[in-house]
């Protein structure tokens, strides 16, 4: 268990490097496996998830070394050139190797055992399955949907023209992955854009794919050739310390170096509709935009988060949920029934950590519904959270906790580990300016 710390008088002060894009070190390790020659991977994010596909690619016979804050690839040069995993390709936490490997892996010449821990385990995988059978490949999953399962040997695929049931940018990859292995053009069409790193990290190897809004053509691709890949800091990450900023009196921060990929700063876009002022400095763009973040402690107001808003926000959700219980007035969240196979169900999840800090939240089938501005407090002097073993609500708690009245513990920290393992000693680094 893990005492958590309250923010002194000075809030929170100075510049934190958050590490690497977590879906951005995922595509390039595994476009790294498949072009011809060396990838360096520069700043990669050195988490649970990304150890996980790196672990996945390394059984299939790709060279991964790691340097400091770097990874060298050496890429098979196709994707027929993997070898026989001697045991099951084990996922750990990550709904993106799985989803995305499913699809890198469709037509392997032999078969291979897949599997996760209990979150995963729980997580759906039809979604990736059903389009990617269509095309010819062959999946055992447990119930037709869950891991544990089997990656069948397939004697290839062929193109198809596919509406996405979700906008899902973890089912749109993987069905890239198998388009470029396909007989013919395989044409995607998603409800709303979501990221969009596999199109752009394609294009960076070399590939071709057309995108015209919502619509995505693939074919079979040139060789794809090893290139040398600077991963941004993950907005993801840095949205803790955005709202953390905004929430903690007398705050002031810089985020140096975040993506800022327009189709992930659905957490800009919301907290400005929220009031917020964040400023961008030192803009960059190579196949990433790239950008400082500047925030200051301002009062915030509720908004309305509809489904139109959810893809470019999804993995924000909760932290957003938070800002919007430290604002004045109600904040509806709707449309975001896809919070609730995530790394566990962040709805519910959310809504019972915000009532333990005497938030008035009411839970809804698609979101929550935040009466907030009430100062957080704790029923009893000290109270012991979970996050379930979900990294971003350990973490949505850790900012919780800062403006906190009472002592919040949290039972579970190594969660963290998933995407950003050292998010407690930054923090903390943030409030030892001298008083
Ligand atoms: C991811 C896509 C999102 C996100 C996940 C990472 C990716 O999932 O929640 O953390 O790297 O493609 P969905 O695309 O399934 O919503």
């Amino acid at each position: 268990m893990q005492a958590l710390a309250k923010a002194g008088q000075n809030g929170l002060q100075g510049t934190v490097q958050v590490p690497g894009d977590k879906s951005i070190s995922h595509r390039a390790l595994m476009f790294g496996a498949i072009a011809a020659g060396q990838t360096e991977i520069h700043d990669f994010l050195p988490s649970a998830d990304v150890y996980s596909t790196m672990a996945a690619l390394r059984a299939l016979g790709v060279q991964v070394e790691e340097k400091e804050h770097d990874l060298v690839v050496t890429g098979r040069g196709g994707f027929q050139n993997f070898r026989a995993p001697k045991q099951a390709l084990d996922f750990g936490n990550s709904g993106t190797s799985t989803r995305l490997l499913m699809g890198l892996l469709a037509a392997q010449p032999f078969d291979m055992a897949i599997e996760g821990d209990a979150s995963l385990s729980k997580r759906p995988l039809k979604r990736v399955s059903e389009p990617l059978n269509q095309m010819g490949a062959h999946f055992d999953l447990r119930d037709g949907n869950y891991l544990p399962g089997t990656i069948r040997a397939s004697a290839g695929l062929k193109a198809i023209d596919y509406d996405l049931p979700v906008a899902s940018a973890q089912v749109k990859s993987a069905l890239i992955f198998a388009g470029m292995q396909a007989e013919g053009t395989t044409r995607i069409v998603s409800p709303l854009i979501s990221r969009d790193h596999t199109e752009r990290m394609l294009r960076k190897f070399g590939g071709q794919i057309k995108v015209a809004g919502k619509v995505i053509e693939i074919a079979a691709q040139p060789q794809l050739e090893g290139q040398v890949i600077d991963v941004p800091g993950d907005i993801s990450s840095a949205a803790f310390f955005l709202v953390a900023g905004l929430i903690t009196p007398n705050s002031k921060l810089r985020l140096k170096k975040v993506g800022i990929n327009p189709t992930r700063t659905g957490v800009i876009t919301l907290l400005e509709r929220m009031g917020a002022q964040i400023k961008l400095d030192k803009f960059q763009d190579d196949a990433e935009p790239v950008a400082d973040l500047l925030v200051e402690s301002q009062p915030l107001h509720g908004i309305e988060i509809g489904a139109a808003d959810i893809p470019a926000a999804v993995d924000e959700l909760p932290i957003l949920a938070l800002a919007a219980a430290c604002a004045q007035g109600q904040t509806i969240i709707s449309g975001a029934e896809e919070l609730r196979v995530k790394e566990s169900d962040r709805i519910a999840e959310m809504v019972k950590v915000l009532q333990s800090l005497g938030v008035d939240v009411e839970e809804k089938p698609d979101g929550m519904v935040i009466k907030g501005g009430r100062p957080l407090k704790t029923a009893k002097p000290e109270i012991a959270l979970s996050a379930n073993g979900d990294h971003r609500l350990a973490m949505v708690i850790a900012v919780a906790a800062l403006v906190t009245e009472g002592q919040v513990n949290l039972l579970d920290p190594e969660a963290m580990r998933v995407s950003y393992p050292n998010f407690l000693q930054d923090l903390t680094n943030l409030m030892k300016v001298k008083e």
